[in-house]
């Protein structure tokens, strides 16, 4: 049976571009294959944080998945599990530097200052191909953005087979969403939605009320003209193209169905209807969240169980890699 694997950073409240790019594919994914999800705690410290922050985030997010319906038992952080920091490390040195030069990630992120970042930045994709890979999970539900780092933990996996002389790691297979893979920031149509912008206006989170993300809603930046009838007439206007996705993707439309609804209408009518579904469909997934939340505890435990569930799948794969490698077991 093919394995399921994934993951998200735990670096703010989860938003729209997670719940449709990821989220949402992993309850249903759940119900058909083996499958786990992690908080990746090890990858939030990557970038500069504060350490009472993590903690309350990671809490935050877990109660999100939670009440999002992920199955308890298979939700776990990532740092509770020692698998992934060790067999991260053995892919340190399988990894290349050529390899980790190309990633765009890294490049984002890290901007014009790149002597200033940490060292867990640059190998940050090196671990995640060790999240997948420790669990020979071959399927795995993420957004469009993490395309590139699914391409090199299948060259690591290769790597790794081919200097070991084995077929050991499996081929792992990135489930994209075909609609909704990128959903774009509300206030700037070229840039995806992200935990990081510093705009609050510039995302749904799967927090907000309902009154809230009206008002995100109304105050998305949208342009003069009505929607067009067709899709194509739809390109050069990234703000419409995105809200007309996002309706799509949470009635289960493609943006041309939901163009044969609205097309020639303006803008108005149509935040009406985009603001009645949003919240139909998240409002109550924050009333889950907010009542998770009133109890820590039952989240911690809820973690610890499922982090036993993945260090026993997980721990017999990495020994195996560790004696492979040439280390005492
Ligand atoms: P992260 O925390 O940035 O995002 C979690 C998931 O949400 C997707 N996503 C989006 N999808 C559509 N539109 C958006 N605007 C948007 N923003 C985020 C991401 O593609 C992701 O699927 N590197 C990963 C975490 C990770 C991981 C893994 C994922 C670590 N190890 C192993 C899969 C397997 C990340 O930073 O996701």
């Amino acid at each position: 049976m093919q394995r399921v694997f994934s993951g998200i950073q735990p670096t703010g409240v989860p938003h729209l571009g997670n719940y449709l790019g990821a989220i949402r594919n992993w309850t249903t994914l759940q119900k058909e294959y083996d499958s786990f999800f992690c908080l990746v705690d090890l990858h939030s410290i990557t970038m500069p944080w504060e350490p009472e922050k993590l903690r309350a985030q990671t809490l935050i997010t877990a109660a999100c998945l939670l009440a999002c319906g992920l199955n308890p038992g298979r939700l776990y952080i990532q740092s509770a599990v020692s698998t992934h920091a060790r067999l991260g490390w053995i892919f340190n040195c399988i990894s290349r530097l050529g390899w980790l030069n190309r990633m765009t990630q890294f490049k984002d992120k890290a901007g014009k200052n790149r002597e200033n970042h940490s060292a867990g930045l640059y190998v940050y994709p090196n671990l995640m191909a060790a999240d997948i890979l420790a669990f020979h999970a071959t399927l795995v539900p993420v957004g469009d953005d993490q395309r590139q780092h699914i391409e090199l933990a299948n060259d690591i996996a290769q790597k790794f087979n081919h200097d070991m002389g084995v077929e050991f790691f499996p081929e792992i297979k990135g489930l994209i969403p075909p609609h909704a893979a990128r959903v774009m920031n509300l206030r700037d149509g070229t840039k995806k939605m992200s935990k990081s912008d510093p705009s609050e206006q510039s995302r749904i989170l799967l927090t907000d009320s309902a009154e809230n993300i009206a008002l995100k809603i109304r105050r998305a930046k949208t342009d003069p003209e009505p929607l067009p009838s067709e899709v194509l007439g739809l390109e050069e206007r990234p703000e419409a193209l995105n809200l007309v996705t996002i309706y799509g993707s949470l009635s289960d439309k493609t943006p041309q169905a939901v163009l044969n609804e609205f097309g020639g209408q303006g803008f108005g009518q149509f935040k009406n209807a985009l603001t009645e579904l949003l919240a139909e469909k998240i409002a109550p997934i924050a009333h889950k969240t907010n009542q998770l939340l009133e109890d820590e505890g039952h989240i911690i435990a809820l973690l610890r169980k499922g982090a036993e569930a993945a260090a026993e799948v997980s721990e017999p794969i990495v020994q195996e890699a560790e004696r492979l490698v040439g280390f005492i077991r």
